[in-house]
């Protein structure tokens, strides 16, 4: 990594084997009360390579005819998001800097062959919180740039149990996912990538 935007902290395997092992368990809690479901683009309804579901109070999802946007149950199911698991909030309270909590944490789960185009974080009102970001599985490629998105870029691997804080200066940063590293990880029996995106949404 050569440099990054201010208010970007990159913290490399902030949660160890086991700690993983344990967030799996909790995140295959919620999919079975919030199954994953693939989002369409706005407008277009192009479906995303990556499938999603929620916890929390909110839940971020789109769709063609109303687009992105944070709302309070399941666009499938139509029931509330399950609750954010208790070591999540804990992780948010370490490294967030925020003292209010998070109220969505967006699951996206990438297969082997999916991807994430460059975009900014900015349906939620409040930009002065940070989204602070988990993975587990596979190591990804990731992409970083800065908050208009002809700037610069520079990319580098995200791996099972690193954590991402985009704050601050660095909060409406372009980022994506360039590609995921197939079996570059054991923890997801499956393959794939889990990210994990904690958000305060309103102010
Ligand atoms: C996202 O921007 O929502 C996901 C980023 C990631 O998968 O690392
Ligand atoms: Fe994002």
């Amino acid at each position: 990594m050569q440099w990054l935007p201010q208010g970007i902290r990159y913290f490399p395997e902030y949660l160890n084997r086991v700690a993983q092992e344990q967030l799996v368990t909790d995140i295959r809690s919620v999919v079975a009360q919030a199954p994953l479901y693939t989002p369409v683009m706005p407008k277009t309804g192009t479906p995303m390579s990556v499938r999603m579901t929620n916890c929390g109070p909110l839940g971020w999802v789109t769709d063609k005819e109303r687009g992105y946007r944070y709302q309070l149950d399941h666009p499938v199911t139509g029931a509330p998001w399950p609750a954010i698991p208790p070591v999540l909030l804990e992780l948010w309270n370490a490294v967030s800097g925020c003292n209010l909590p998070p109220q969505a944490c967006l699951i996206n789960f990438y297969s082997d062959t999916a991807k994430m185009g460059l975009h900014q974080d900015k349906d939620e009102q409040a930009l002065n919180a940070p989204v602070v970001s988990i993975s587990l599985g596979n190591t990804c490629l990731f992409r970083v740039g800065g908050v208009k998105r002809e700037d610069k870029t520079q990319s580098f691997r995200l791996a099972s149990g690193d954590v991402v804080v985009l704050g601050g200066e660095g909060r409406l940063c372009f980022h994506g996912v360039d590609k995921i590293y197939p079996t570059t990880s054991t923890l997801l029996k499956q393959g794939g990538r889990v990210n994990l995106t904690l958000r305060r949404v309103t102010l």
